[in-house]
Parts: structure tokens; sequence; C-alpha cells
């Protein structure tokens, strides 16, 4: 069984609470929350995932899975680990140099989250390596960051499935978090590549039933 963590970026502002009400009843994993700064990304929706966050954080007991698409990734971190969040998912492309990304990386685990970072569909596996070991999952965009309900990048299948086999090969733990364009017509050979949580915003929000969508996207 693999994890669902829905995105709430693409969530009607005025139905919000009772959508949010609905996704948690639907027994998602995680609330993914989509951090856009309107520097790293075209889209700012900072204001509004302060405000989810504020709002989840005191109403749900589910887990926030909070994938920052931003470029000053050390304030956001700090912004962001006040409501506790299960993962924080940074890019590598925000990054200027390895030490950035380890100082990052330790600045997650000081604030008690797991670790993830985040790759762009035309960033090359090999990049990320190194920092494996260091980290606690791979978020691997199947679509450009930057906005909600595009059609998945088929070339980003072959990508998880290289990464699945690195892990494997090298005997490590890290998990592998897949985002953009999911729903029920393409989740099963997400789930054959390698993936273990799946990234769904518009999949479910668009879906009947959001319970039976959730239920067969994990199975
Ligand atoms: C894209 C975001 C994704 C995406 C998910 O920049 O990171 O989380 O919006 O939404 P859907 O499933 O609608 O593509
Ligand atoms: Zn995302």
């Amino acid at each position: 069984m693999v994890e669902v963590s829905a995105s709430i970026l693409s969530v009607k502002k005025e139905n919000a609470i009772q959508t949010l009400y609905n996704l948690e009843v639907a027994k998602i994993d995680y609330f993914h929350i989509d951090v856009m700064d309107g520097e790293f990304v075209k889209n700012n929706t900072i204001d509004q995932m302060l405000e989810y966050c504020e709002y989840l954080s005191s109403i749900s007991t589910i887990p926030l899975d909070v994938h920052l698409m931003v470029k000053d990734v050390k304030s956001y971190i700090t912004s962001f680990s006040v409501f506790e969040p299960n993962i924080i998912t940074f890019h590598l492309e925000a990054a200027k140099n390895k030490q950035e990304v380890m100082e990052w990386i330790t600045l997650i685990k000081e604030n008690h989250c797991r670790v993830g970072i985040s790759i762009k569909p035309d960033t090359a596996l090999q990049e990320l390596y190194e920092y494996l070991p260091y980290i606690h999952l791979i978020l691997v965009m199947t679509v450009e960051p930057g906005e909600g309900g595009q059609k998945l990048i088929e070339s980003t299948i072959s990508k998880i499935e290289n990464l699945k086999k690195y892990i494997e090969e090298n005997a490590l733990e890290t998990q592998i978090e897949v985002d953009g364009g999911i729903q029920l017509k393409n989740a099963e050979v997400l789930k054959q590549a390698g993936a273990d949580i799946l990234v769904s915003g518009n999949g479910i929000l668009n879906s009947e039933d959001y319970e039976k969508t959730v239920k067969e996207l994990k199975v």
C-alpha cells in the first residue's frame, strides 16, 4: 500500500472548510501544502498556505507535508515549521551549492521534521545521490512546479524506476514521493515504478467520492 498526500492548492476558497473536512474523512495520509513564493515559481501562495496551515494545525491531526517551491528556503523552513509538519521538502534547484543543501537539511532536522528534497522534471537524478543518506524522502516532480491541474509528463516514470533501483542497490531507506497530474488512471504505473507516496490534488478534488478515490489510489 502506498500513502496519499492530498494537495490543497486547487481547493476552492469559498468551500475550503467543508473540502478540508471531506479530505480528512476520506482518510488521506497527509495534507500536501504547496508553498510558492512568486520567485522560484510564478504563483504566490504564501499567505493562503500560512492560513491553511494555521487552520489545519488547530483542527486536524492529519500530518502536514510541506512542499517549498521557494528561493529563500531558510526563511520558509522557519515560518512553516511552527505548524510542526511531518515533512518539509525543498527544491535542489533552489540551492547555490552543497553547503547550502546541507544547512537546510540540518535546519529541518533541528525543527523535528522529516527532510525531503524535490527535483524538477529536467533535473538529473545523479545530482541528488550524494544527499540520500541524510534525508527521508525524494519528491520527484511529474509536472513542472508552479500550478495544479497539469498533465503528468510521461518521461518522469523511468526516472522513478531508476531512483527506486538506486535506493534498493544501495540499501537506503529513502522514500519516493511523486507529485503532479496524478489521478486514478495513472496511479498504477507510478506505484509499479516505485512510488511510496502519491500526491494528488485535482485527481481527488474532481472526483465524485473522495473516500473511494483515496482508497483506490492507495491499493
Ligand atoms: C505543482 C504542485 C503539485 C500539484 C498537485 O507545482 O507541487 O502539488 O499542484 O496538484 P495536481 O494533482 O492537481 O496536479
Ligand atoms: Zn506539490
